[in-house]
């Protein structure tokens, strides 16, 4: 089961680039750019990683971040990412990044932009992986931080397919940033949030209603709410669910109690993703196989996953076909 998930091609729409960043790479960086890091070496900063709430998680991949200051840091870490998930069976990526983690610090948008659109393009022609890529506002910031971030990205709009909304889910609703993300939906572009991962429930009837998300990441507290669930399926909003993620950062206290299942046998349309590998232990077919032996997916199920992550990404209807065909190329093969 687990050559056969590697293998099948997959869509990974949840993963925030800077989380993909290893600690190899993060102490190469910190010594090509001078960059002064806390830990004494690769290990000592691996062990770091024991997390018990999103909070922790977010102050470490905060101070990993400082490594990274020009175009071509972001560049060389897009491309490893692309270069490792090449091999997962990932066919297209809908990528993550923070904008505000780095002009907060005095990188340039530009460098951050180009390093890492750059590295898609290139891997869009030499490892034949689509994406879309999708600069996200941080929540622990205010809504005027946000509202000049959007200007700031107004000069790369064409290169975006839609606008997130990450960081501090506790004590930062939706609601504070309803006027920014009406200027995002007034420019076309798609709109999604994490709402429900640490959050209630309620944060992802907000995303809903007032934010008007095509997409919702993660949504595990959705279960909590009947009516939620039932609003989800009948609008057909996807999840973008992460169970490595959610086991680190203790959403959920052991895999068999993830509610992909639960949600996926409402008609809900559950993907897999990995979130931020780096720190959680996983890219993501790991993210597939640990779920799957944990709740006893089907082969069909796993299926259904793949294919869900086509179905809820942003791609094309021509696109999706031809990504849906290479599914069915691979069952074929596979069964022969
Ligand atoms: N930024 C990176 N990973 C995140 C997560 N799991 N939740 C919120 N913000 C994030
Ligand atoms: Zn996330």
């Amino acid at each position: 089961m687990n050559y056969f998930i590697q293998k099948l091609p997959k869509a990974e729409l949840h993963l925030h680039i800077e989380g993909t960043l290893e600690p190899e790479l993060m102490f190469a960086l910190a010594q090509r750019n001078g960059v002064n890091l806390k830990y004494d070496n690769v290990e000592a900063l691996r062990s770091a990683y024991n997390f018990n709430n999103l909070q922790d998680f977010l102050d470490l991949y905060y101070a990993g971040a400082a490594v990274l200051l020009h175009e071509r840091d972001f560049y060389d870490l897009t491309m490893a990412y692309l270069k490792r998930v090449h091999q997962d069976g990932v066919v297209h990526v809908e990528l993550f990044f923070d904008p505000q983690t780095h002009t907060e610090r005095g990188v340039k948008m530009e460098a951050v932009v180009k390093g890492i659109h750059h590295a898609l393009e290139d891997g869009q022609k030499w490892l034949d992986i689509s994406y879309v890529l999708i600069p996200s506002f941080l929540r622990h910031l205010s809504e005027a931080e946000a509202l000049v971030t959007w200007e700031q990205l107004q000069e790369f709009i064409p290169l975006f397919g839609a606008i997130g909304l990450d960081s501090s889910e506790k004590g930062n609703p939706p609601t504070k940033f309803d006027h920014v993300f009406s200027k995002v939906r007034e420019s076309g572009l798609k709109v999604v949030a994490h709402a429900g991962e640490e959050g209630p429930s309620a944060y992802v009837w907000e995303a809903i209603e007032l934010l008007k998300v095509d997409r919702i990441d993660h949504g595990n507290r959705c279960v909590e709410d009947v009516e939620l669930m039932a609003e989800i399926h009948r609008s057909d909003l996807a999840l973008t669910m992460c169970p490595l993620s959610n086991l680190s950062l203790k959403v959920v206290s052991d895999l068999s109690e993830h509610p992909l299942l639960e949600l996926m046998e409402r008609g809900i349309r559950v993907t897999i993703n990995s979130d931020d590998p780096a720190y959680f232990g996983g890219y993501l077919s790991e993210n597939y196989m640990q779920l799957s032996n944990a709740l006893n997916l089907t082969k069909e199920q796993i299926i259904q996953l793949a294919r869900n992550s086509f179905d809820a990404s942003f791609i094309t209807e021509k696109v999706r076909e031809s990504y849906h065909k290479k599914i069915d190329a691979f069952i074929e093969e596979y069964s022969s």
